[in-house]
């Protein structure tokens, strides 16, 4: 079992499998430099298997894939399919900007993935093409069609919520989950890498966000499915749900279940601390077992984040 020092079981990995992307989300990029991690040194799908079987035999249960966007990794359904087949394993999903969902569902779905997350911070195609890049909205909307026609379920929408960008949209995008059984997730904005656009005037709180919902309608506890931080709710008669994610407002460090590995295979015991445990020396020089670094890893996990900065930026992290 894996267990820190705070008595804090891990049963949760997230796997970022590269740091690339076809969007270059404002929130997301660091406006600083960022060096390209170098092909050789982002972990092989074996390494990761072997990463996965391990923490699969000390009690992780469940797996994200992240990225980056995952689905830039070329042949990444190989990898869902080596990982669905780990015994332990309960629940393998993966967070996506949605971009090649429509291409792409159906490959994942047959290869074992269970559930799928999708960024969608907007519902105004301008805005969509300012915040990430790409004129896509239309296209990411046809991947979400596309990812519940197959089957995902859940299929759940995350929504970052930016003070002066999105904060006007938070009920018509909530209304996404009348029609569609989706659960749409509003996350608080976190000033992850260093030189993001982040800063305190564009936090928009949870509860700011609830109480908007809640003057359209009154909300009441919903099901909450995989073991997360989300609070989950719904408006009666809807398909869907809601689900509130404050790790600025109310952080949930004292719950954390989760440790990250990033593309470049540094364990990373918590997504607001620069500590990493360098893992490619396990797998490829064979100077410790994963087992060693494992426990190196949950003694450096911090108790709490203090809303720090850090010197990775998001998408080497994958959120
Ligand atoms: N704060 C909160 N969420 C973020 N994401 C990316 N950057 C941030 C940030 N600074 C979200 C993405 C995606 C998930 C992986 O993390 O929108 O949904
Ligand atoms: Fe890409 Fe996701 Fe970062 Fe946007 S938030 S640039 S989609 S990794």
């Amino acid at each position: 079992m894996l267990k820190d020092r705070y008595g804090r079981k891990i049963n949760y990995l997230r796997i970022s499998v590269t740091d690339r992307c076809n969007f270059k989300c404002i929130y997301c990029l660091s406006k600083g430099k960022w060096d390209w991690i170098p092909h050789e040194e982002i972990l092989r799908f074996e390494e990761i298997e072997e990463i996965v079987k391990f923490a699969c035999s000390v009690g992780v249960k469940r797996v994200r894939l992240t990225g980056g966007e995952p689905l830039v990794r070329k042949d990444i359904e190989v990898l869902i399919e080596m990982l669905s087949s780990i015994s332990g394993l309960q629940d393998l999903s993966l967070t996506t900007n949605g971009y090649f969902l429509e291409e792409m569902a159906e490959i994942l779905k047959k290869a074992g993935l269970k559930r799928i997350n999708i960024s969608i911070d907007t519902l105004n195609p301008q805005k969509f093409e300012k915040l990430t890049g790409k004129p896509a909205l239309k296209k990411v909307l046809r991947g979400l069609e596309r990812a519940l026609e197959v089957g995902f379920d859940p299929v759940k929408i995350n929504v970052v919520v930016i003070r002066g960008f999105n904060d006007d949209e938070v009920v018509n995008l909530a209304k996404l989950s009348f029609e569609l059984p989706v659960e749409v997730r509003f996350i608080e904005f976190m000033p992850i890498g260093k030189n993001s656009f982040w800063s305190e005037e564009h936090i928009v709180t949870i509860d700011e966000v609830k109480q908007k919902l809640e003057q359209e309608g009154s909300l009441v506890p919903a099901e909450k499915i995989g073991g997360g931080p989300a609070e989950v709710w719904k408006w009666k008669g809807a398909k869907g749900k809601v689900g509130f994610i404050s790790p600025i407002s109310h952080h949930f460090c004292s719950t954390c279940n989760r440790m990250r590995i990033t593309p470049d295979g540094r364990l990373r015991p918590c997504l607001f601390s620069d500590i990493e445990i360098d893992l490619k020396q396990a797998l490829r020089e064979k100077k410790a077992t994963l087992k060693e670094l494992f426990t190196k890893a949950l003694e450096l996990k911090p108790l709490r984040h203090h809303k720090n900065f850090t010197r990775r930026p998001m998408h080497a992290i994958g959120g």
